[in-house]
């Protein structure tokens, strides 16, 4: 592809006219995909109005982009390789043409059931195929796909459900991860009860779990799947059409229903994948996140297939059925960029080297990580013993609401430094703010990382609540997109992202806010008042800590700290459970009422010394109990 950067030079070079004549540089690659009708203009509005929009006037669809244009030279080539949750159990793997054939019928099959061209449509399933599979099955035919998490409880879906208001569920009667199986259908049942636009529920087989189907409207897969024609044209999109709502969480209030449009995010997707992980045809790449985040959807779906690329995709966890798995499965399926998260390879890591050194790794190239501050010992593993120190490190930093990635080294093309994103891609134009608002300049500063322009992979709103689209990430600096998060630039420009500066909480490198946290944990009949902060935890990056206020009837601490963890799995999912409670008499308020967080926070790293200014508490002395505190 001629956008594909090769030398630092030509990076150098890119992104100087991505900055300079940005409709130039982003109109040439545009072109290099498959329209329908070709865009009137690249880009339009900006970050005061927020009003972006890219590529006007064009008419595509995504999967034809993913599918179909491979066909003619690439229709054998392999699209999909599905490795299951039990190592010795068959591997599935699709060409490109038994991919665009299973997808035309799931097309079809959604047809039949009554979704049209702008019907929300919910997946809650576990990483199967027929999961990506109706993630573009649903593009096909102009649906909008909102994928929830299987990890997700019954409460959590259905508020996803009803926020975006889907016409149709699918869902598996049962998912296997690792030892688990997790009842899917059983949890959708239970969610259904509070969700009256859903009008049909498909479900998918994979556990051969015992389920109850409700009659007129719950239908099985493979009745309605099988029997659907295995031709579906695309429907025709515009640019600006939704293709995908994901919910993410941020400081305030409830998750917030995340637009992708289509043209921007195809093109944005398909671009910094070529660049970053620098793949050719031969590619085999493995990226390990869940379809229910959106690294599972640019980088595990979208961008692979539309760079006619093989992906690979992964039923199970890391450690099962022992810490060698991931190992095995790049050794067998020879896969040559590998894509995890920190806490992956941390948890790995903790396992020793002999697992990662009995498998067969040489059809390793690259090397990616995603979705928190990797620590500079990890990297370090990663790269020497993973990597046998060949294989460059991207170290990718972006968010669900960027649509791609943002700041990463092109692998083996541009600089690497342990622990550091490094350089901006082109099209990303960074600027460091202090809390004022003052822009920083120079090299060797630490602020507030925002975005000064639009790049065509931003979402676009907030579904149905533009204001809070605008509020949540245009007021803090005006005319600037900013991203929660803190970032250093070395001496040499190289950047580093420190972790969130809101009160967003990673946790193994999924986004939990403290106030929803604090809001779950507030609906137990025990819990007065309570106050969540993140702590530093050697796995998972992050951990979440609970001070609580408790009424005293319930005097048995453990009892409540087992009935806060049941009331957030119901009300969120095991993955927002506390790592700690502490029962305290009271929090640290100013005269006020404000929660004086940046205190909790040190409690909760362990940090007792160095609190800082406490005299403008309204009970400095409750300092000292949570310093002394149990936990
Ligand atoms: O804090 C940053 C962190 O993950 C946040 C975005 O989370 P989410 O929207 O769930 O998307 C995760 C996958 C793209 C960011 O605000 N983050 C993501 N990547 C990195 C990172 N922090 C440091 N380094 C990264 N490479």
């Amino acid at each position: 592809m001629f956008w594909q950067i090769k030398s630092y030079e030509e990076y150098q070079n890119a992104y100087k006219k991505s900055l300079s004549e940005p409709e130039e540089f982003w109109g040439e690659i545009a072109k290099s995909f498959q329209w329908k009708k070709e865009f009137d203009s690249v880009q339009s509005g900006d970050f005061k109005k927020v009003d972006v929009k890219w590529f006007e006037g064009g008419i595509l669809n995504i999967t034809e982009n993913a599918l179909d244009r491979h066909l003619e030279k690439r229709g054998n080539h392999t699209a999909l390789i599905f490795e299951p949750n039990e190592e010795n159990s068959e591997t599935k793997k699709y060409t490109f043409q038994e991919l665009y054939t299973e997808v035309c019928k799931t097309a079809n099959m959604l047809k039949s059931s009554g979704v049209k061209k702008g019907d929300r449509v919910c997946l809650y399933m576990s990483m199967v195929p027929e999961l990506l599979i109706s993630l573009l099955a649903c593009a096909r035919i102009g649906a909008v796909h909102t994928v929830v998490f299987g990890g997700f409880s019954a409460k959590a879906l259905s508020d996803r459900i009803n926020d975006c208001e889907c016409s149709l569920l699918i869902t598996n009667d049962g998912g296997f991860r690792g030892e688990k199986t997790i009842p899917l259908k059983e949890i959708a049942d239970e969610a259904l009860k509070t969700c009256p636009s859903i009008s049909k529920v498909i479900i998918h087989r994979r556990t051969y779990s015992d389920i109850s189907l409700q009659n007129g409207r719950d239908f099985w897969w493979h009745d309605l799947q099988s029997s659907a024609a295995s031709e579906c044209p695309a429907e025709p999109m515009q640019s600006e059409d939704p293709l995908f709502i994901l919910y993410t969480s941020g400081s305030t209030g409830k998750p917030k229903g995340v637009v992708h449009t289509t043209a921007g995010y195809m093109v944005w997707g398909a671009y910094t994948f070529r660049n970053v992980f620098q793949i050719n045809d031969k590619s085999i790449y493995w990226c390990s996140a869940d379809i229910g985040w959106v690294t599972g959807h640019t980088y595990l779906t979208y961008a692979p297939l539309i760079n006619g690329i093989t992906t690979v995709m992964f039923e199970g966890v890391p450690n099962y059925p022992h810490p060698g798995r991931f190992w095995n499965v790049i050794e067998k399926h020879k896969v040559s960029h590998f894509y995890t998260a920190p806490t992956a390879i941390r948890a790995l890591m903790g396992q020793g080297d002999h697992w990662v050194e009995r498998a067969e790794l040489s059809s390793l190239k690259v090397l990616g990580t995603v979705g928190e501050p990797i620590n500079e010992e990890a990297w370090i593993w990663y790269h020497d013993i993973v990597g046998r120190k060949k294989c460059p490190v991207v170290d990718t930093w972006w968010q669900t609401e960027t649509g791609g990635i943002m700041i990463s080294n092109l692998a083996g093309v541009t600089p690497m430094k342990p622990s550091y994103a490094t350089l901006p891609l082109p099209g990303v134009e960074i600027v460091l703010k202090n809390d004022k608002g003052t822009d920083l300049t120079g090299n060797n500063i630490e602020g507030n990382l925002c975005i000064k322009r639009s790049w065509p992979g931003i979402a676009r709103t907030v579904f149905r609540d533009h204001d809070r689209f605008k509020q949540t990430y245009f007021s803090t600096y005006e005319g600037y997109y900013f991203t929660g998060d803190g970032c250093k630039k070395d001496e040499n420009g190289l950047y580093r992202i420190t972790g969130r500066v809101d009160d967003v909480i990673n946790v193994s490198g999924h986004r939990i806010g403290t106030a929803e946290v604090e809001d779950a944990i507030d609906l137990n009949p025990h819990v007065i008042e309570s106050a969540v902060v993140g702590y530093p935890h050697d796995i998972k990056g992050q951990g979440i800590y609970a001070f609580l206020i408790c009424d005293q009837t319930l005097l048995d601490q453990e009892e409540i700290k087992k009935s806060i963890l049941k009331t957030v799995t119901q009300q969120i999912g095991p993955i927002a459970k506390p790592d700690k409670i502490q029962i305290v008499s009271g929090l640290p308020k100013t005269r006020s009422g404000k929660i004086m967080r940046r205190i909790l926070r040190k409690i909760a790293s362990g940090e007792t010394e160095n609190l800082g200014d406490t005299s403008t508490l309204l009970d400095p002395q409750i300092v000292e109990e949570l310093k002394e505190g149990k936990v």
